[in-house]
């Protein structure tokens, strides 16, 4: 156990004396978690390899997942990867800096524990203030997963953080709940049509309209368990954003998942459960069970996604024995959120 030091900074106005303490420890080799506009994330010096270690470890991360490094400088693009094709500028121009991680050729700069031995780097540049101070001051790319132990839900707050990493990491950056709350969209730029391999912050639909073309790898969009023979992004295939709770998706027409909802709930009340349901502001007052959440109004997906993952870990803080869950629209944000609630659910989907 070591001692992690909590900062809380001003997320408009980051106290430029604290994003030095941090940017020290990380160019000493340290790890700090800081939050981005997405979800917090885990730090470290990406060119730094004793220190890449320190987040695999403190994470629990398997180790053919590879990271995503993080930039204040678009420019920075070129000496991490090569061969940056003409359309991934576009994308750059568009959405950087924003919820967009683009899979590129890597240079010769990047160590391999960074990119696990892959031939290629996930980039992207966010657009929180804390995260773009920090990285500036640190003078060096910043290697950062989601800061919560491996399988867990990505942390929204400095809370979560705590909750999962107090003793494992040198220091976190607290500067409040994240804005969007779902992580970045990773779209593979080595491909002749680029391919999302997850969904995220940015829409598909977005991405679309700037480039034409775009396709949605198969396992982003999947609805039940897909064996992967050779991920292109190897985290696909690990168990992902999971309470300790038991978890079922409901998806289909509203009136019919309200009532597959509830009848769910009293079977497993009757079997002495602790019942959760995750509803939304429409059906909400269709539910009683020992615990009922809302995401939100289903017509706003941003609010949904800001407030998925905040849910969840309250559901075990609560000690729920199962959550229900209904599915929503898979438009927009909300194509990110179905992709996150049925990996929790480690694909146990009801139709209706
Ligand atoms: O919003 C986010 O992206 C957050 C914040 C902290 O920036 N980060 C994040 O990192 O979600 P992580 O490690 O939890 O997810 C990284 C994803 C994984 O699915 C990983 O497999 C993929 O990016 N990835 C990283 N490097 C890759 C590469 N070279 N090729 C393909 N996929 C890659
Ligand atoms: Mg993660």
């Amino acid at each position: 156990m070591k001692r992690t030091i909590v900062m809380k900074v001003n997320t408009r106005e980051p106290e430029i004396d604290k994003i030095r303490v941090a940017a020290d420890l990380i160019r000493k080799g340290s790890i700090v978690a800081f939050p981005t506009e997405t979800v917090y994330g885990l730090g470290a010096d990406a060119l730094n390899p004793n220190a890449v270690i320190k987040v695999f470890k403190a994470k629990k991360r398997p180790p053919d997942n590879p990271i995503i490094v993080h930039i204040a400088n678009k420019e920075d693009v070129y000496t991490l990867a090569r061969n940056v094709p003409e359309t991934a500028e576009k994308l750059m121009a568009q959405f950087w800096p924003g919820p967009l991680t683009l899979v590129l050729k890597r240079s010769k700069l990047v160590p391999d524990i960074t990119v696990v031995g892959l031939d290629t780097i996930a980039i992207r540049m966010p657009s929180n203030k804390v995260a773009l101070a920090l990285i500036r001051e640190s003078m060096t790319p910043i290697s950062a997963p989601s800061a919560n132990l491996a399988g867990k839900p990505s942390p929204t707050t400095a809370e979560h953080v705590i909750n999962d990493l107090a003793g494992r990491i040198d220091a976190i950056l607290d500067a409040g709940p994240t804005k969007i709350g779902v992580e970045s969209t990773v779209i593979d730029m080595t491909v002749p049509i680029p391919q999302i391999l997850r969904p995220g912050g940015t829409p598909y639909e977005k991405l679309k309209s700037v480039l034409g073309e775009v396709e949605l790898h198969p396992i982003a969009v999947a609805d039940r368990r897909v064996r992967v023979i050779r991920a292109r992004s190897p985290g696909m295939k690990h168990r992902h954003y999971a309470p300790d709770a038991e978890m079922v998706v409901v998806e289909g027409k509203f009136n019919k998942v309200v009532r597959k909802v509830q009848e769910l709930a009293n079977l497993y009340m009757a079997e002495g459960k602790r019942v959760g349901i995750l509803a939304t502001d429409e059906s909400l007052s269709n539910y009683s069970s020992d615990i009922v959440k809302s995401l939100g109004t289903g017509k706003n997906l941003t609010i949904i996604a800001k407030n998925l993952f905040r849910l969840l870990r309250e559901f075990d803080k609560e000690k729920a024995d199962v959550i229900i869950a209904e599915g929503i629209s898979p438009e927009g944000l909300g194509l990110a959120v179905m992709n996150r609630l049925r990996r929790a659910a480690n694909f146990n989907i009801i139709r209706c």
